[in-house]
């Protein structure tokens, strides 16, 4: 997968993609991420890339034109599967989502800031908006960490082991079950006796059951949903 993504404050992910997951996952080649900084498009002497809204509201919304010529130059080269526009206005991102986001081939990312992005962007070139939660954040940066980082685990090869994404909270409707490392007792807290046993079939089903019980007690809205399912 190639990502790339077109920040006002490129810097930022900097220390987002510092990690091993990341330089493991670009090394095999299997991903590739690339920030563009807005600034490089933007006009004049403080190659300006905002300016006040229209009609009196408050704050700055970054403008059309050092947008649009980013996005035109990125798409001279590939075409994108998606261009995503991350936006609290957005569909509300989840596992689901980063599934099928992880089978695409090219996404191009587009970080908000200050009062967004003027709206013929997203008329013109955005094919999907996406919010990380309903709350407001100072920039979309933040926004495109997090959808990078549940996208790229996903990406078959990226992780070590390659069961440990598949068995994630949420990947199949449900929490996921306790999990346990040695010492057997801590505290007084014993490792249920189950998992210590060997029996692969009883621990199997002894964590779905878990599994069970916690989105039960948890998050009623998904145990609805998976009931459904
Ligand atoms: N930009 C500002 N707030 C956001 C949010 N909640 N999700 C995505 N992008 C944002």
């Amino acid at each position: 997968m190639r990502l790339d993504i077109i920040a006002a404050l490129p810097r930022y992910f900097d220390s987002v993609f510092d990690n091993a997951i990341y330089r493991r996952a670009t090394e095999s080649g299997l991903f590739r991420v690339e920030v563009h900084d807005l600034r490089d498009f933007g006009k004049g002497t403080y190659r300006q890339i905002d300016d006040y809204a229209y009609g009196g509201s408050a704050g700055m919304v970054l403008m059309a034109e050092p947008l649009s010529a980013c996005i035109e130059n990125l798409k001279s080269q590939r075409s994108y599967d998606d261009i995503i526009y991350l936006s609290p206005d957005g569909e509300v991102f989840n596992q689901h989502l980063a599934n099928r986001l992880s089978l695409c081939q090219n996404l191009l990312l587009i970080c908000g800031h200050y009062k967004g992005i003027d709206q013929r962007i997203r008329d013109l070139y955005v094919t999907r908006e996406i919010s990380i939660g309903d709350y407001v954040l100072s920039g979309g940066e933040i926004a495109a960490a997090v959808l990078t980082d549940a996208v790229l685990r996903l990406i078959p090869g990226v992780m070590g082991d390659e069961s440990s994404a598949l068995t994630d909270s949420h990947q199949d409707g449900l929490l996921s079950p306790p999990v346990y490392t040695r010492p057997a007792e801590f505290k007084g807290l014993k490792v249920p006796e189950v998992l210590l046993g060997g029996n692969d079939k009883a621990i199997r089903e002894w964590l779905h059951e878990q599994a069970l019980e916690r989105t039960r007690e948890r998050r009623p809205d998904l145990w609805e949903q998976w009931g459904d399912g």
